[in-house]
C-alpha cells in the first residue's frame, strides 16, 4: 500500500483544497491530512481560523480520498511523520514548490499546481467587502 501525506491548515473548505486532495490521494492508496492545529496557525502562520481544529478534522474526516487526520503542530515534525507513517510520497501545492525539498532523503516529493483564482484569504476578505 502507497501512502501520501499532505500538511495545511483548511479552513473554510473549499474546491482548491479537494481539488488538492483528490490529486494527492491519486499518487497513491492512503492519504494522512497533517492539519495545523489553532494554535500553530497562530503563533506560526499568523492565521487565525474561522473553524476550530476539531470542525476543520471533522469536515476533512468526511471527503472519501482522506484516510487519516493527525496534527501539525510545529515546522519540524514532517521527516518524524514520514517515517512512523511509513509515507511514500509527500504531496503539498506549489505555493511551496522547493521548500520541502528536503524530505526526498525519506520519500518522493510532489508539488501540485494550486487551483487558481481560490484561497481561503480570498474568502475571507471578499465576504468583508
Ligand atoms: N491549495 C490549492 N489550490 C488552492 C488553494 C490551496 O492547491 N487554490 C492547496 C495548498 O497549496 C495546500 C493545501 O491546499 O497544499 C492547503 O492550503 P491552505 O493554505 O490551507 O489553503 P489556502 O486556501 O491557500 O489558504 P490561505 O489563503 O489561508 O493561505
Amino acid at each position: 500500500m502507497k501512502r501520501i501525506i499532505t500538511y495545511g491548515t483548511f479552513d473554510l473548505l473549499h474546491y482548491g483544497h479537494i481539488n488538492l486532495l483528490r490529486r494527492a490521494k491519486q499518487q497513491g492508496d492512503y492519504l494522512i491530512v497533517a492539519l495545523s492545529t489553532d494554535e500553530f496557525n497562530l503563533r506560526s502562520k499568523n492565521k487565525v481560523c474561522y473553524f476550530e481544529y476539531e470542525k476543520r478534522k471533522a469536515l476533512l474526516e468526511a471527503i472519501r480520498y482522506v484516510d487519516l487526520v493527525i496534527p501539525e503542530e510545529n515546522w519540524e515534525q514532517k521527516s518524524e511523520d514520514v517515517v512512523r507513517y511509513h509515507v511514500d510520497t509527500f504531496a503539498i501545492g506549489d505555493d511551496w514548490q522547493g521548500q520541502f525539498d528536503f524530505l526526498k532523503e525519506f520519500c518522493d516529493v510532489v508539488y501540485l499546481p494550486r487551483t487558481p483564482e481560490i484561497s481561503t484569504t480570498q474568502i475571507k476578505t471578499e465576504l468583508r467587502k
